[in-house]
């Protein structure tokens, strides 16, 4: 059963005060709180099993590659990946998208050849690309939004061309919570011969993923949004494109024989971990999609889509605030006032212990086209109540009327 009540109860950081008053915590977009079992998760490893994983011979050892392991098999049930040689584990969705701009696409660009970017992108999406352009002499081409913030599709059909090489676009934007149609831009690029890129670090949270329905190329996210610890994400992409590229990082673990003469390199997935990874981080990964898996989805965004629906009406009642680019089931809702800067109303807020985001939120393009230099941020949770809504709406208009 969906009782929010308990499922809040699990996350001890919900239960602090700041300034004297029970914290809100509504920048769950920018990282996500964590569940006790997650917590226990990480302290457990260190306090009992840690060890090098694929190295050395003892018990711990063993134990802490078993665990390694299972926890890349629990991430390739979880996203529907054929095998977990297609999971590589990287420090997050940020340096899952710079090996595959640097592996794949440095090795198979050439001056001329375009990259699609969809114009609501992250920079974690817009930068490595910009990288290997000029590396390699490729193009970045904008995918520009509609007036509602949504993907522009009739654009990007006549953006597309022989030339396109790369489409890169996030499943759900983190500015606007904008779902992308990732589906049909898949398919269109796919009769394009170009491969596709998703970030999924705001969209797997708030939906089911099955990559090889979804015959993406390349899926990206990080654990920390997803009620895991920060610094552990994953790479997935098709066994065929992970074999043919050329590795990133060079170091232990990721050979099969060094030389001077001469390096091979591991099968996959090691071919793409150099180095000791945050086995830590991996298991408590695995901890935090099987507490998640838990709950069926349609119940969490039931009760998500609730609690932005309710702000989203009271927020439209209040003067000199706008809310940009609203979006139906969305987890996010992010908004301006007139005349008043982003962070001033920030900060009011956080004077009474309500957390959310405000500045550009690493979109400076998508800023742009709106016009604005920053906005407020408001991101829900599983763990968000309506008691929080009150709270916000109620600490918003105390803003409003100091400011
Ligand atoms: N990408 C994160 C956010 O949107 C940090 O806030």
């Amino acid at each position: 059963m969906f009782d929010i009540q308990s499922i809040r109860n699990q996350f001890p950081a919900l239960a602090q005060t700041i300034n004297d008053q029970s914290l809100v915590y509504l920048d769950s977009a920018a990282t996500a709180q964590k569940p006790q079992v997650v917590i226990d998760a990480i302290s457990r490893y260190y306090s009992s099993q840690n060890a090098n994983v694929h190295r050395g011979s003892h018990s711990l050892t063993a134990e802490a590659t078993s665990q390694f392991e299972a926890a890349r098999q629990t991430v390739c049930d979880f996203i529907g990946a054929s095998s977990a040689k297609e999971i590589i584990w990287t420090r997050g969705a940020t340096e899952a998208l710079n090996l595959i701009a640097q592996t794949y696409a440095r090795n198979t660009l050439k001056s001329g050849d375009e990259i699609l970017i969809s114009e609501m992108e992250h920079h974690a999406n817009i930068v490595p690309w910009q990288i290997v352009a000029q590396q390699t002499g490729a193009k970045i081409v904008k995918v520009p939004m509609t007036s509602q913030c949504q993907f522009d599709y009739s654009a990007f059909e006549t953006l597309i061309t022989p030339k396109t090489k790369i489409v890169a676009l996030a499943q759900t934007t983190n500015v606007t919570g904008t779902r992308q149609p990732i589906e049909s831009v898949i398919k269109k690029a796919h009769q394009f011969n170009a491969v596709v890129v998703v970030d999924g670090a705001q969209g797997i949270v708030h939906e089911s993923v099955n990559v090889t329905d979804l015959d993406a190329d390349f899926y990206v996210f990080s654990g920390h949004k997803l009620y895991a610890p920060a610094g552990i994400g994953v790479l997935y992409g098709k066994q065929s494109l992970l074999e043919s590229m050329p590795p990133w990082h060079g170091g232990g673990k990721m050979v099969e024989k060094v030389s001077f003469s001469g390096t091979t390199y591991s099968e996959l997935p090691g071919k793409f971990e150099a180095g000791t990874p945050n086995v830590a981080g991996a298991i408590a990964l695995s901890v935090a999609i099987d507490w998640f898996r838990q709950f069926k989805i349609s119940d969490i965004e039931e009760h998500i889509t609730q609690l932005q629906q309710l702000t989203y009406q009271a927020l439209s009642k209040i003067e000199d605030i706008t809310v940009i680019g609203f979006q139906e089931h969305a987890s996010v809702i992010t908004f301006v006032m007139d005349g008043v800067h982003h962070q001033d109303i920030a900060t009011l807020l956080d004077q009474q212990a309500i957390a959310v985001r405000a500045g550009h939120h690493c979109a400076h393009p998508l800023m742009d086209a709106l016009g604005v230099k920053g906005t407020v941020r408001i991101s829900f949770a599983i763990y968000n109540t309506l008691d929080d809504v009150e709270r916000l709406i109620s600490a918003i208009k105390k803003a409003v009327d100091l400011l």
